[in-house]
């Protein structure tokens, strides 16, 4: 997963740590995608302790050669199917402005399950440490879906 979040280009990086701490305590809402025995996509989400009605989508992504299959959109149902989701009536997920293909698969998810789509600015370039004009960081927007029947 972190081999792939590196190559994604359109994922902010963590340490392999944090993948392995991710996969150990939110093992039932983190998948990874293999097609002919090579990872392929890889989704990590979490319900929130404070919010357990919602799955938040951390990073999801699918190697270039991938891209367009629906796989995303597969992973992300694979995610909702799991038990852990079976109270879950609201999915989240924060993308940054420029990220159309990531704003475009939550659309399509919303639309997918007919449910309401929600877009609003969760934390300002100003909140991020790395934030100047040499490299800046964009706002993140918060994509709210639902609330739905699973
Ligand atoms: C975002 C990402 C995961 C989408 O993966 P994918 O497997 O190609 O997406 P899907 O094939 O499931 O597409 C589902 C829908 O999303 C939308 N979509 C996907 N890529 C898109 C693009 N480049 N532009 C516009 N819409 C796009 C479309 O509505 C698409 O449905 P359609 O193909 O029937 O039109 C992939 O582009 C990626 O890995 N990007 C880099 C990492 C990243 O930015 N992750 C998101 C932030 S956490």
């Amino acid at each position: 997963m972190w081999q792939m979040a590196k190559d994604s280009g359109g994922l902010d990086m963590n340490s392999p740590y944090c993948y392995l701490l991710m996969c150990t305590h939110f093992a039932q809402t983190c998948l990874m995608a293999e097609m002919e025995g090579e990872p392929v996509g890889f989704v990590t989400a979490y319900r929130p302790p404070t919010h357990p009605d919602t799955i938040f989508v951390w990073q999801i992504a699918v190697a270039a050669q991938a891209r367009r299959t629906g796989l995303a959109r597969r992973m992300v149902n694979g995610v909702l199917q799991s038990p852990a989701c079976s109270s879950v009536r609201l999915l989240e997920a924060t993308v940054t402005e420029s990220n159309v293909a990531s704003e475009g698969l939550f659309r399509s998810i919303a639309e997918q399950m007919g449910a309401n789509f929600d877009r609003s600015t969760i934390f300002a370039a100003k909140d991020f440490p790395e934030s100047s004009q040499d490299s800046p960081h964009e706002a993140e927007l918060l994509l709210r879906i639902g609330p739905f029947d699973l």
